[in-house]
């Protein structure tokens, strides 16, 4: 006779660290289970090491990060972690719990939708299938936008199309003294951004729906900033990897993917102060088409600045004093 139950072995925790693991957990040595040789290789042959778990969902994702990122998750421990205890096994529970996002990963969904978070600039954001997962080459908008907003000013920023609020929050993090204004047409989006500004106590942003510049009023901005969908109608890249599982709106705009861009160039002068900023993020193939939308608005001083992979990335102009 044998006994199924898995039992912590206390002593062989980790103190202090919270984690529900892993090699503590053993077959007991109880009467209904003697600790014979055999019983016991057999036993472990069955328990899965983290090590081996590791490399297999590798293998079958292609990627270790995500592999790792995710037992990392569903272990609530770090990477120095994982690799400090590589050779202990996997408690069943989240064995089970693992192999399920593995599976869900290697459908596609994207690692932030599985952990339900994504770090960007400095922040822990809260993502959700509602809103874009924020991007690394999007904080190139938020130091462009810096550059712009003086510390210990009361100046007055928009960011259209916020998503989780990762650029508005980002900005307002920044420069605790601006008064940043996040909007979106998106309710679900701009439901998680206000969540996270709670989460992160970030008190100067104000979260409000609607399409682009409707929700300004009469206020004048000294920087608007805005990441808006940019990809074209039918671009194969919706059909591969994360893209297909983010909200659509969040990512087509029109056959060549620059309507929103053009609603921005020709409609953000009426809400800028004079010498404030307009600065959008773009395709990697858009510079130059941005920066003629911006001229032909009548911005000066426009500029395209590249990501860390010198492709062109965000362009911006200024709206010049009249
Ligand atoms: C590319 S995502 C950017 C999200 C976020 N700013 C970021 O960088 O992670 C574009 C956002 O624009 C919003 N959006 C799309 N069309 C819009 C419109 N007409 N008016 C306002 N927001 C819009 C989408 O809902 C989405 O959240």
């Amino acid at each position: 006779m044998t006994c199924n139950r898995w039992h912590k072995v206390d002593a062989r925790c980790m103190p202090g660290t919270g984690v529900r693991v892993h090699c503590q957990w053993q077959r007991p040595q109880c009467r209904a289970f003697p600790s014979t040789a055999d019983p016991m290789q057999q036993d472990m042959a069955q328990t899965p090491k983290i090590r081996d778990v590791l490399a297999a969902a590798s293998r079958s994702l292609g990627a270790r990060n995500d592999a790792e990122y995710l037992l990392m998750h569903v272990l609530e421990v770090d990477r120095e972690w994982l690799f400090a205890h590589a050779l202990e096994t996997l408690d069943p529970a989240s064995a089970t719990r693992y192999a399920a996002m593995v599976a869900r990963r290697a459908e596609g969904v994207p690692v932030a939708y599985l952990t339900g978070r994504r770090g960007f600039w400095s922040l822990d954001l809260t993502v959700t299938p509602a809103t874009l997962v924020p991007r690394p080459e999007t904080e190139l908008l938020v130091e462009l936008a810096l550059e712009r907003l003086a510390p210990d000013t009361p100046l007055e920023v928009a960011d259209l199309g916020t998503g989780s609020g990762a650029i508005a929050l980002a900005l307002a993090h920044e420069r605790p003294h601006a008064r940043v204004l996040a909007t979106d047409r998106s309710v679900e989006a701009l439901a998680v951004a206000q969540a996270n500004a709670r989460r992160l106590r970030i008190g100067n942003v104000r979260f409000v729906s609607g399409d682009w510049f409707a929700p300004l009023g009469r206020r004048r901005f000294d920087v608007i900033v805005s990441n808006p969908p940019y990809v074209a109608e039918g671009d194969p890249h919706l059909a591969r990897g994360d893209p297909r599982h983010e909200p659509r709106q969040a990512l087509v705009a029109g056959a060549d993917g620059l309507d929103a861009v053009r609603v921005l160039a020709v409609q953000a002068g009426e809400y800028l102060a004079d010498g404030g900023w307009l600065l959008v993020e773009h395709g990697y193939d858009q510079g130059a088409p941005v920066r003629e939308l911006l001229h032909k608005a009548g911005f000066v001083d426009v500029f395209t600045a590249r990501d860390l992979e010198a492709r062109e990335r965000v362009s911006g102009g200024c709206k010049g004093v009249k």
